[in-house]
């Protein structure tokens, strides 16, 4: 719905979930089910994705638009082993960016056994939605010509809604959980005299901790991570200077919020095994190349109606994705979850389970995609709201039974595709 909402100081009328930017953190457990009325309250279609859920598609539909007026129940058993950090945004296509950069986005927390280990227990947890926002006349500001191209950012870099909030934190051990819910806006995150302790990504924990001094953000991915507070006093969490190609961007670290920390930890202990994870081996049947290019996806935008490509429940298949061009495009696929395997050749050092990636220029990422659970019709695309709005996106169809005859339809290089359907400028 529309409503005024205080944003980074200043009264604004955004696109809201419930009257609150961002939507309301949605908490729920492994093996529970999640029942949602929805109801459309804007003057156009929109629909719910629950980005990184191992959803039924037949649900979760990317396809699915919901008329102004009306309302849907969403209803879903959230799966056993699936705890981790997930985020709900609209996805009808050609309306995804505006509506997204308006100020539809919440965070979903799944918890599950893992979270209950005496470390994770004794860390005090906040979930961190980073979203940027221009307002022009207390609205958010249209898009320009250049953001269908480049991604539009927002002036303002907001944390749950507010700018350079200050935290106070009480325990000596921090567990940050960071989702990038804006359209474009990628983030490298650095916490002033300390590192971070990556405990997971997108899909949820990790075997063990993984040190890191900046931690890379591209839109649509999350982290969770802990930070050991080594003393008492006041610590910036700064976003750092990060090249996406061709796009200008910040030039000095920029300050998103303050720690203020009243204890210090240097004696408290990190856990040292988290969970163990399944490790998915690269042998498939199938293997697949796909390639980003700016609006296309092997050389065709998106089309609803057409099937790129066809998966067969129970595979486990390799995908190399490769982009071409100049600039980064974070790939994301819903439904299915996958483990990296190599960047550019070089392995992987730990298994992860993830669900959006950045393709740097000329990167090739081989990935194993595990074709479990549910059968049915869903998308990929790049995760730059306006480059997915613009046809970089595409359609994978996974077919319950092993006798489905086609692996894969014909493609023929077709040209003059490179325009987007509509224009939205
Ligand atoms: Cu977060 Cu298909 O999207
Ligand atoms: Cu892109």
């Amino acid at each position: 719905m529309l409503a005024w909402v205080r944003v980074g100081g200043v009264q604004a009328q955004l696109l809201t979930y419930n009257g609150l930017f961002p939507g309301p953190v949605i908490r729920i457990r492994e093996g529970e089910r999640l029942r949602l009325r929805f109801t459309n309250r804007l003057q156009e279609p929109t629909n719910l994705h629950f980005h990184g859920m191992h959803i039924d598609p037949a649900v979760d539909n990317p396809f699915l638009e919901i008329p102004p007026g009306e309302s849907l129940v969403y209803e879903f058993v959230v799966p056993e082993g699936s705890a981790g950090l997930f985020w709900y945004h609209p996805h009808v296509h050609g309306l995804l960016a505006r509506q997204l950069f308006a100020g539809l986005a919440g965070a979903i927390v799944v918890e599950g056994p893992a979270d209950a280990t005496p470390e994770l227990r004794a860390a005090e947890e906040h979930v961190i939605v980073l979203k940027d926002l221009s307002l022009r006349d207390g609205r958010p500001e249209p898009h320009k010509a250049t953001d269908w191209a480049d991604g539009k950012e927002g002036e303002m870099v907001l944390v749950n809604g507010r700018a350079q909030p200050v935290l106070d934190v009480t325990r000596p051990l921090l567990r940050l959980r960071f989702v990038n819910a804006s359209n474009a806006r990628f983030y490298k995150l650095k916490l002033e005299g300390h590192p971070w302790h990556l405990i997971g990504t997108d899909g949820g924990l990790i075997e063990k901790p993984v040190a890191y001094d900046e931690l890379i953000l591209v839109p649509g991915e999350r982290a969770d991570v802990l930070v050991r507070l080594e003393r008492q006093g006041e610590f910036r969490l700064l976003n750092v200077p990060y090249s996406r190609g061709g796009v200008p961007g910040i030039t000095e670290p920029q300050p998103l919020m303050t720690l203020r920390a009243t204890t210090a930890g240097r004696a408290v202990k990190l856990p040292e095994r988290l969970v163990t994870l399944e490790r998915l081996a690269s042998a498939s049947a199938v293997t697949r190349s796909i390639t980003f290019g700016m609006f296309l996806i092997n050389g065709l935008p998106f089309d609803p109606q057409r099937v790129d490509f066809i998966g067969q429940l129970g595979d486990v298949e390799v995908w190399e994705i490769g982009s071409v061009g100049d600039m980064d495009h974070p790939f994301h696929i819903h439904t299915y979850s996958f483990q990296v395997l190599s960047r550019n050749g070089v392995p992987e050092p730990f298994v992860a389970w993830r669900d959006t990636i950045d393709l740097r220029p000329r990167d090739v990422v081989r990935v194993a995609l595990p074709l479990r659970g549910f059968a049915g019709r869903t998308v990929f695309h790049c995760h730059i709201a306006e480059h997915a709005d613009r046809g970089m996106m595409a359609v994978l169809e996974v077919r319950p039974g092993r006798q489905a005859t086609p692996i894969e339809q014909p493609r023929n290089g077709q040209s003059g595709h490179g325009q987007p359907k509509e224009d939205h400028r």
